[in-house]
């Protein structure tokens, strides 16, 4: 399976800052947003990252890849000439991931809960061994503003909408989503949709068609976030701060990951620890390399 993560969008629910420089650079309290979504990639074991990329953004996220490969990973970009949707953005993916399973991520989204890596692997195995898409659901009190999915008392997928008038659930599709190959095969039939653009509940809805969408419900243990408004995105960092002030361990810091996964090894996180050595997440990677017992 590769993964890849969608860096490009226009991001105007976060003018003016948007208008300065990509979304997903802004620090989620104490690392890029953009973080977040490699860390799920990186948990999976997924190693070969395909960004896709507004023009122009190239340069700066270069500076991104370099450090990723020291992590072990194989990071390369795609660029979406313009935020045509979605859909649009996974084709421009296609060169990388034709013929290969998909894990799909916004890079605008965190998701964070307990056992969270063996609810993602899983859904991740269901892919590889039976093929189909899987989609996690997510309690939200105003559906008419996201991708909602109706199913059945035995959690069989009935619909999927973008942003019904009339919604059917409470149950957003968030933006991480488990694909085979056919994706590209249904993201190409795609026609645009009211606000013209290609939109992924229109590739979904031909999963259900087929009878192969499935839906994962996250329940109260796990908390999501969108963080594309001002609002989200204050409220996603205080999250992390929080959690990471209270448990004394870091969310999605990609060192750590790195290094539990066996990527790199305690003389390289040091180095990767020296240059941030100011900074709590720079003392924080001292400390992960010199503790003797693993935390959870
Ligand atoms: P959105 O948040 O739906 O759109 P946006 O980022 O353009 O922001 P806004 O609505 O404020 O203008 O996008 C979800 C994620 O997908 C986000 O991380 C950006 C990315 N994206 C692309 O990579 N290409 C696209 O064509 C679109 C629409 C989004």
């Amino acid at each position: 399976m590769k993964a890849v993560i969608l860096a490009g969008g226009s991001g105007t629910r976060l003018y003016p800052c948007t208008e300065l420089i990509n979304k997903h650079l802004l620090p989620i309290y104490n690392k890029p947003m953009l973080y977040y979504p490699i860390s799920l990639a990186m948990l999976l074991k997924i190693k070969e990252i395909v960004f896709v990329l507004n023009p122009g953004d190239e340069e700066v996220f270069k500076k991104i890849f370099i450090r990723l490969k020291r992590l072990g990973l194989n990071p390369d970009f795609v660029i979406q000439e313009k935020p045509r949707g979605l859909a649009d953005a996974l084709l421009k993916a296609e060169p990388y991931v034709k013929n290969s399973t998909i894990f799909l991520l916004l890079g605008d989204n965190l998701l964070y809960g307990h056992d969270l890596i063996n609810v993602l692997a899983e859904a991740k195995k269901e892919v590889e061994e039976n093929g189909g898409a899987t989609v996690f659901g997510y309690y939200v009190h105003d559906p008419h503003r996201f991708g909602i999915v109706e199913f059945d008392r035995a959690g069989k997928v009935l619909s999927i909408e973008e942003k019904p008038k009339n919604p059917k659930s409470h149950y957003a599709a968030i933006g991480i989503y488990f694909l085979d190959s056919k994706a590209l095969e249904f993201a190409k039939r795609v026609k645009p949709s009211h606000r013209g653009e290609l939109e992924i509940t229109s590739v979904l809805e031909q999963y259900l068609q087929q009878g192969i969408l499935r839906v994962k419900l996250l329940g109260r243990g796990f908390a999501w976030f969108d963080a594309g408004t001002h609002d989200s995105f204050l409220e996603a960092g205080e999250f992390v701060a929080t959690i990471e002030r209270k448990t004394g361990l870091m969310i999605a810091c990609l060192e750590e990951i790195a290094y539990r996964n066996g990527w790199i090894n305690k003389e390289e996180l040091l180095e990767l620890a020296e240059p941030l050595k100011k900074t709590a997440y720079g003392k924080y990677l001292k400390r992960i390399a010199e503790e003797k017992f693993y935390a959870l």
